[in-house]
């Protein structure tokens, strides 16, 4: 792909190793067995692989705490199977992204058992701080929850660990750790990666002097380490040494990012693009990492139209699940319509400014899983939080959360990728690493191939649709009747006018009659947006509004004089122009 712009147009599809296919029967997925389904993403249409870590690391949080970025993780493979994913994506058009985490490496790292030891070489590549082992430098809250510092006997000294405390944090302010991470990223574009995913890359600056945080606030402490003082010129500095040429794809995570900073990332900085975290916040009440909110279609509308003009000519990566992210049928759809809200979701993520990333079986309308008991969770966030809850005395017993742990526990993306209705969903031979979703003989990828009407085809129909139609990728976005609380609609416009789409999104179980929406702005309103609204549902009914794409087929309720949408019925329209 070359060209600044070419990732605009990409599919991105996030593999997370652990749970994609197993090649050698240890129940952990693996290189070889990504290998081994390279075809499969091949029909489905991507053009880039997000490859989360699968560096040498003890597995404390699945890879992200890194053990050594030149090596790969044993249960993984092997450098030669790491080459061999690469020629095997390459060989098919498919770019291969690496996930790389910097904000902090694994406790074994060797930079951080030097450190430990206070040896004068690396001495300050952590953030460290002097202090009585009673008394924590400042009151910083871990993301992970519990205190962000934890007393080293070693080196008699508190260091500083924003996630796990077996994860601590780099100290960018140490021009070495600067060099040594420019490096290691050089390194690694000369065996031929194409780009990176920059895990967590805005909380790398720490401000001088580690003040308090706000007690108050969700993340006590994240004012100051969330787009931190340094961390514009730490980035840049990063391009310059390491991605100017055009063809290294960059996507910044960028934890709770406002517009204003997204901003600075990809229009200053030379990021590709960042993720935006608001969307993700809308079902999140406020009392707690638990507190489940109910959200409304106009929350959604809101997020969705500050973020697709916030970061002006810059650009986001679209998404609405990962594997930190329960299921989104689960969350933003509906359960009971599987299909139809599924491929209702992929048409809003398809038809927005941006790139759109799909998190592996996310193209099937993977679900959340349900867990019974703690012992089933695997993820460290997650069973940490509830040991300290039952520690601290906040519940008895994981009984009283449960609901709340099944709703948000990063674990529901991370059940095994479902390939067949073969035990274990055809994922693994031996005994998966953590427990399967009990709905894979319905939702698989064997089943779903062979059948037009499957959330799987939507998706690879939707791939195309989108390459097709270079307005959906570079237009302008324009809401359609943005007060109706239940249809989400919008135009993609292109800038000379050329073509014009028209997107309609049932985000309910009941029918919707678009007209009828028309109707009601007719009387009720005489804004300008109204004004535009009835104009666009108007033009539907005219011979010349093209569907290009629905997620129904076409049945008897289509009488002329309505426009209905079924339960959570998407159709995209190329409209015609003058
Ligand atoms: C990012 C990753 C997440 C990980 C964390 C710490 O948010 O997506 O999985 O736990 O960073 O590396």
């Amino acid at each position: 792909m070359d060209g600044d712009c070419a990732w605009r147009e990409a599919v991105v599809y996030q593999i997370y190793p652990r749970s994609f296919n197993d090649s050698d029967s240890d129940g952990i997925g693996d290189l070889r067995g990504i290998v081994e389904r390279v075809d499969y993403l091949a029909a489905l249409g991507v053009d880039v692989v997000w490859l989360t870590p699968v560096y040498d690391s003890p597995q404390v949080d699945n890879g992200y705490d890194i053990r050594d970025y030149r090596s790969i993780h044993d249960a993984y493979g092997t450098m030669a199977d790491w080459t061999a994913l690469r020629d095997a994506l390459h060989e098919r058009d498919i770019h291969l992204v690496m996930d790389l985490a910097v904000n902090h490496t694994s406790d074994e790292h060797e930079w951080f058992c030097r450190s430990r030891r206070g040896d004068e070489a690396y001495r300050d590549y952590y953030v460290w701080e002097p202090g009585e082992p009673d008394e924590p430098p400042n009151n910083w809250e871990s993301l992970f929850g519990g205190s962000a510092w934890t007393y080293d006997e070693t080196r008699a000294a508190w260091y500083l660990h924003l996630f796990d405390e077996r994860m601590p944090d780099l100290n960018w302010r140490t021009p070495a750790v600067r060099d040594d991470v420019s490096e290691l990223m050089n390194w690694w574009l000369e065996r031929g990666i194409d780009g990176f995913r920059l895990d967590v890359i805005n909380l790398l600056s720490k401000p001088a002097g580690l003040p308090d945080g706000d007690p108050a606030a969700s993340i006590t402490g994240a004012g100051h380490f969330v787009d931190g003082p340094r961390i514009h010129e730490y980035v840049r500095e990063l391009r310059d040494r390491v991605f100017a040429a055009d063809d290294v794809m960059t996507v910044g995570e960028t934890f709770d990012v406002t517009p204003a900073e997204a901003r600075r990332y990809v229009v200053e900085d030379g990021l590709d693009m960042v993720f935006p975290f608001e969307h993700m916040d809308i079902d999140a009440g406020g009392s707690g990492p638990w507190d489940i909110a109910d959200w409304e279609l106009a929350d959604l509308k809101a997020v969705t139209e500050r973020w697709q003009t916030a970061v002006g000519d810059g650009w986001i990566g679209l998404y609405l699940s990962n594997h930190d992210q329960p299921r989104l049928v689960s969350r933003f759809g509906d359960e009971a319509y599987r299909t139809e809200s599924a491929t209702m979701l992929a048409t809003y993520l398809f038809t927005l400014r941006g790139t759109p990333f799909v998190y592996q079986g996310q193209e099937l309308g993977m679900t959340n899983p349900r867990f019974e008991s703690i012992d089933e969770y695997r993820d460290p966030a997650t069973v940490l939080r509830v040991e300290r809850a039952v520690q601290t005395g906040d519940i008895d017993a994981f009984a009283e959360i449960r609901d709340a742990v099944n709703y948000w526990s990063r674990d529901n993306a991370r059940t095994p990728m479902q390939w067949s209705d073969a035990e274990h969903t055809g994922f693994t031979d031996g005994t998966p690493w953590i427990k399967v979703n009990a709905n894979y003989p319905e939702v698989n990828v064997e089943r779903e191939s062979a059948s037009e009407d499957s959330v799987l085809s939507y998706y690879r129909r939707l791939i195309d649709v989108r390459a097709a139609h270079p307005v959906l990728v570079h237009g302008r976005y324009e809401p359609i009747a943005p007060d109706d609380p239940n249809v989400f609609a919008y135009r993609r416009l292109a800038d000379d006018a050329d073509e014009q789409v028209l997107v309609a999104l049932n985000f309910t179980d009941g029918r919707r009659d678009l007209l009828e929406i028309d109707g009601e702005r007719q009387r009720s309103s005489r804004t300008e947006t109204g004004g535009a609204s009835m104009a666009a549902f108007g033009a539907l009914e005219r011979e010349d509004a093209e569907l290009l794409l629905r997620n129904y087929g076409p049945t008897a309720s289509d009488e002329p004089g309505s426009v209905a949408l079924r339960p959570y019925e998407a159709r995209i329209y190329r409209l015609a122009t003058e």
